[in-house]
């Protein structure tokens, strides 16, 4: 079987895009590989946090993993600071990686872009990423397209340690859909739907109610002209509302580009929201009595069981190819 590990951020409310990059895939990968996915609060905190709110959001983020579909007999769903090895092994590849490696991330460039007081977490963050997946010996890493630069940084940090102290990590490969992988801004095509933007009318989030919905797209931008066609290059957000509308709805982009053809914004927009309302109705009744029931906290124990059963294993082996003295008990 090939192991399958990735990773959300409790930094906000999960939106559409981490849903459709990634979790959607989460779900389709967990019967057929040993799955490992986990709420990344260590990673959440490259950036302030305010702590009930990042206790809530893990707690919220853990209970969207189940109601999206993961199965907590199937996938192991745990909390990254519950298995202390990440922030070990993320350290011994912190002192591997070059700070020139580091400064090219264009997630580092982003987030500390025109910011005078720039955490040292955020620019170390792909270490630590690193080690999470290294950690499980992950096969493949289904992410969205945004991670692709930190998934080559860490399959080039796994080279790197195997080559200087003998065959430890298995190089894992990213998994990243071919339809949406890349979800943009309701308000701007050119820009990614991001759960940390100030924006609230730029992302769906899936708790979103109905109405918000229905109120977010009626108000999404759209290009000039009318035609529902898709073309990311002159047209960008009508291309990426029928990204939202084909992975939602379960069609193929030219299936909804012939579905409207000779249709206008207005009637592919009220469809749209009905489409969006429906794919996540089924995970917001879900994620209610998943809340209610408090079971989060038994599967998140299990979880972490079953990962530090592997991460600890792991890492020992990497500490020894490293040299480190083995403690004796
Ligand atoms: P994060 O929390 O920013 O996002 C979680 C996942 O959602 C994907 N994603 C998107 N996909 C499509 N369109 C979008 N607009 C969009 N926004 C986000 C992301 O690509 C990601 O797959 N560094 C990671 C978390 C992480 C991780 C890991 C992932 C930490 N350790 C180990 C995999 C393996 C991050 O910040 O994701």
């Amino acid at each position: 079987k090939q192991r399958v590990l990735s990773g959300i951020q409790p930094s906000g409310k999960l939106t559409l895009g981490n849903y459709i990059g990634a979790m959607k895939n989460f779900v389709a990968l967990q019967h057929e590989h040993e799955c490992f996915f986990m709420v990344v609060d260590l990673h959440a905190i490259t950036v302030p946090q305010e702590p009930a709110a990042l206790r809530e959001q893990s707690e919220a983020v853990a209970a969207l993993f189940v109601a999206a579909g993961l199965d907590p007999a199937q996938a192991s769903i745990f909390m990254q600071s519950h298995v202390p090895e990440h922030a070990e092994l993320g350290w011994l590849l912190t002192t591997m990686t070059y700070m020139g490696e580091l400064e090219r991330m264009t997630q580092f460039k982003d987030k500390s872009e025109g910011k005078d007081a720039v955490g040292a977490g955020l620019l170390v963050y792909p270490s630590l990423m690193a080690a999470d997946i290294l950690l499980y010996n992950a096969n493949l890493v289904p992410v969205g397209d945004d991670q692709k630069q930190h998934l080559e940084l860490t399959r080039d940090l796994a080279g790197r340690f195997n080559y200087r102290y003998g065959e430890t990590f298995v190089i894992p490969e990213p998994f990243i859909p071919k339809v949406g992988a890349r979800i943009m801004s309701l308000e701007d095509g050119t820009k990614k739907m991001s759960k940390s933007s100030p924006n609230a009318g730029s992302f769906i989030t899936l708790l979103d109610t109905p109405d918000e919905i229905r109120k977010k797209i009626s108000r999404a931008k759209t290009d000039l002209g009318r035609e529902i066609v898709y073309d990311v290059q002159n047209k960008p957000e009508v291309s990426n509302l029928m990204t939202i509308f084909a992975q939602c709805s379960g069609q193929t982009i030219e299936q909804v580009q012939a579905a409207y053809d000779g249709l206008g914004y207005g009637a592919f927009k009220k469809d749209l929201a009905e489409v969006v309302v429906q794919s996540l109705e089924p995970l917001q009744s879900k994620y209610e009595d998943i809340r209610a029931s408090g079971e989060i906290h038994r599967i998140l124990a299990e979880g972490a069981e079953r990962a530090s059963a592997v991460a600890e294993v792991t890492l020992r082996s990497a500490k020894d190819a490293m040299g480190f003295l083995p403690r004796k008990r």
